[in-house]
């Protein structure tokens, strides 16, 4: 899978770094190209002798040390990159990328590069939960670098928590799964939604309580994020409006992150004038406290009532401004499938709504399979079999592309 992909590896200095040394082997091992670049601090945790001995190709560490004459090195490593990994990467390195900053060899590389990012963070969990690490990767997942989510466990500096960098082997694996997916998205595959625009909104919403509690629902985000991918695959321009989600988007495809209804709804309706589909996967809290405590609550009494207010119902709403764009929202249901189906479909305008019984066994939010019905006004356009969710993306992708007339020239 990895024979011959060239990929740069961005060390940066955390005491993570010493686990590039068994990244670097086994993607070398497995066949990839891997071309090391170092900044300052990561010498401070390994040598670039290791590095450049596992790798077999020359370390990067100073811009200004050009080896080649016939090159300038970080724009030739930015160019002949299929993907560039930063694993560790600090709140630091995080923060120069956010920022676009582009004071020493990685950070100019990565400024430099049109190749997918992936960035591994590890640090100290209270910095991993700052403000400012959080906006920082927000807006590089908002640009469509992907992230590989540290690990829980014992960190270097004493304390339990999220923050430690993802293992080698995992990494490798989300390397090998990048590379797949992106060779059969490339493979033979019918362009049937060729520059279409597509927004899919997937995973739960988050309703915040206070700043340690919030209200969420079960959602994995795997049937948006399977849609999207299958919507890239037949030849969409696709964006991702992401709540919480389980699962990693593809590097390639461009997430906006979001946290509440209100953010997705705000995010979604400024795609909405320029989409041709919009596709709801998302489960929407339909409730949400109706002030956020800035601080944490405390206990008191032996009871406590939550006063919950309605969120705004993003696809009702779309529903109203509905002019060329065609829309699909999901009933996830226990019950009564078929009415509470197509009367979702009518009071929120759309052209297609995807039901699934959430109690049965091979559907609903955490599985990899789904078993779902497809309606229009209608009725019954299509009951499918239990399969995989990228099965399910690709049959109602198709629906759709036929129902709207195929490629958009
Ligand atoms: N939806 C939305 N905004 C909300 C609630 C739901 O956009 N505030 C969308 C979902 O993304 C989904 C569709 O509406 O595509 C149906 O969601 P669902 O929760 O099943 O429907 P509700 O209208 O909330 O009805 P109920 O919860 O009573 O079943």
């Amino acid at each position: 899978m990895l024979n011959g992909k060239k990929i740069v590896l961005g060390v940066t200095g955390g005491i993570a770094a010493y686990k590039s040394a068994t990244l670097v082997s086994k993607l070398v091992q497995k066949g990839a190209d891997v071309h090391v670049i170092m900044t300052a601090s990561a010498q401070q945790f390994i040598t670039e002798l290791t590095l450049q001995s596992l790798s077999k190709n020359p370390v990067y560490s100073d811009t200004f040390d050009e080896r080649e004459p016939s090159v300038v090195s970080h724009i030739n490593l930015a160019d002949l990159a299929d993907l560039v990994i930063v694993a560790p990467a600090t709140a630091n390195m995080i923060a120069k990328m956010a920022h676009g900053l582009a004071d020493d060899m990685l950070s100019t590389t990565l400024l430099a590069t049109t190749a997918p990012i992936m960035v591994a963070p590890a640090m100290n969990v209270h910095m991993y939960q700052h403000p400012a690490v959080i906006e920082n990767m927000r807006i590089l997942s908002s640009r469509g670098v992907s992230f590989i989510e540290p690990g829980e466990g014992l960190l270097a500096c004493g304390y339990v928590g999220k923050g430690r960098m993802e293992e080698p082997e995992s990494i490798v694996q989300i390397i090998e799964q990048f590379f797949s997916e992106a060779t059969s998205a490339t493979s033979n595959k019918p362009r049937l939604l060729e520059g279409r625009k597509i927004v899919v909104t997937a995973g739960g919403t988050i309703e915040r309580i206070d700043p340690v509690r919030y209200i969420t629902n079960d959602s994995s985000g795997k049937m948006g994020v399977a849609i999207a991918k299958a919507a890239r695959d037949m030849g969409a321009e696709v964006v991702l409006v992401a709540g919480h989600i389980d699962v990693t988007p593809p590097a390639d495809i461009h997430v906006v992150q979001v946290q509440s209804a209100q953010e997705m709804y705000d995010a979604v309706l400024e795609l909405w004038e320029d989409s041709d589909i919009v596709i709801k996967a998302a489960a929407v809290a339909d409730y949400r406290p109706r002030k956020a405590s800035d601080r944490k609550m405390k206990k008191s009494g032996d009871t406590m009532s939550l006063e919950l207010v309605k969120t705004v119902d993003i696809l009702e709403q779309l529903g109203l401004r509905k002019k060329s764009q065609f829309l699909i929202g999901f009933a996830a249901e226990t019950n009564n499938m078929e009415t509470y189906a197509r009367e979702k479909l009518a009071r929120k305008n759309c052209d297609l709504m995807v039901a699934n019984d959430v109690t049965s066994e091979g559907a609903g939010f955490r599985s990899e399979t789904n078993i779902v019905q497809i309606y229009d006004a209608l009725g019954l356009v299509e009951q499918l079999p239990m399969l995989s969710k990228e099965e399910v993306a690709h049959r109602l992708l198709t629906i759709t592309a036929a129902r709207i007339g195929g490629a958009h020239s």
